[in-house]
């Protein structure tokens, strides 16, 4: 049983663009790591996902959370109240600039990563080439956007879906792509991950359509997406 239904309240009126689903997806991956690497965020905005970072890792062995972000307003802003606000303010270290600029200071091994900065093609493969081998075989990386963004869908496709590197890929509904990075995954592992892919694909098509057309999903279809998912995803 998840711990997580404090955080969805305490993160429900904080804006961004985190289902639920995925929320809980990043504190329980920030519950389990045990302090072989830290936790690094890129594209932190007003601090929903830092939350649920920052107090999954207080769950577990409190691991310290670095947030990239360009921090335009730290010292008043929201992401600071919203950081003090979720009591975690102890364990997240704000590191000011863009995610290409801070990569080549930053030299503490990673257990998790999580990719929500720019969604460019060019800076998404830049950020999985430069900030990825600083994961520790066995860490965790999850992406955001990687449905409906083309450009953060074409990196994961090449470098998560399609890799030797990955295992455990899997979907969070909607649009989280997590992996466990490894030395060499198995032809088990692959095709798994194209299975997951699929899945997607399917996500994506039919939600693009129903966006389109209605702004957001039906809530039915929502739900079955959901159980979908549950079942066919992870
Ligand atoms: C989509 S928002 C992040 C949302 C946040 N993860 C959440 O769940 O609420 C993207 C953030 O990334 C920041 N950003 C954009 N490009 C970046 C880069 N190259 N490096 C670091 N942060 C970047 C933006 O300033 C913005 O705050």
């Amino acid at each position: 049983m998840s711990d997580f239904a404090p955080v969805r309240e305490l993160i429900k009126d904080v804006p961004g663009w985190l289902s639920d689903e995925e929320g809980e997806a990043l504190y329980e991956l920030a519950k389990r790591c045990t302090g072989e690497g830290v936790i690094v965020e890129i594209g932190s905005w007003k601090g929903k996902s830092t939350i649920c970072l920052g107090l999954g890792s207080r769950a577990g062995s409190g691991v310290q959370v670095f947030a990239v972000d360009p921090h335009a307003d730290h010292r008043h802003g929201e992401f600071k109240q919203n950081i003090e606000r979720a009591g975690i303010a102890d364990l997240v270290t704000p590191v000011k600039g863009m995610s290409q600029e801070v990569v080549g200071e930053f030299d503490q091994p990673i257990e998790l990563l999580f990719v929500d900065g720019s969604h460019e093609e060019e800076d998404v493969r830049h950020d999985f080439d430069t900030w990825v081998p600083k994961v520790v075989d066995g860490g965790a990386v999850a992406f955001h956007d990687t449905t409906w963004h083309t450009g953060v869908r074409r990196v994961v496709a090449q470098r998560i879906y399609a890799s030797r590197q990955f295992r455990d890929v899997r979907f969070v509904i909607g649009s989280t792509t997590v992996a466990r990075k490894v030395f060499e995954n198995t032809a088990r592992d692959r095709l798994h991950a194209r299975r997951v892919q699929a899945t997607k694909r399917v996500f994506g098509a039919v939600t693009s359509v129903l966006k389109k057309k209605r702004g957001w999903l039906p809530g039915p279809v929502e739900r079955v997406g959901r159980r979908m998912f549950n079942l066919v995803g992870r």
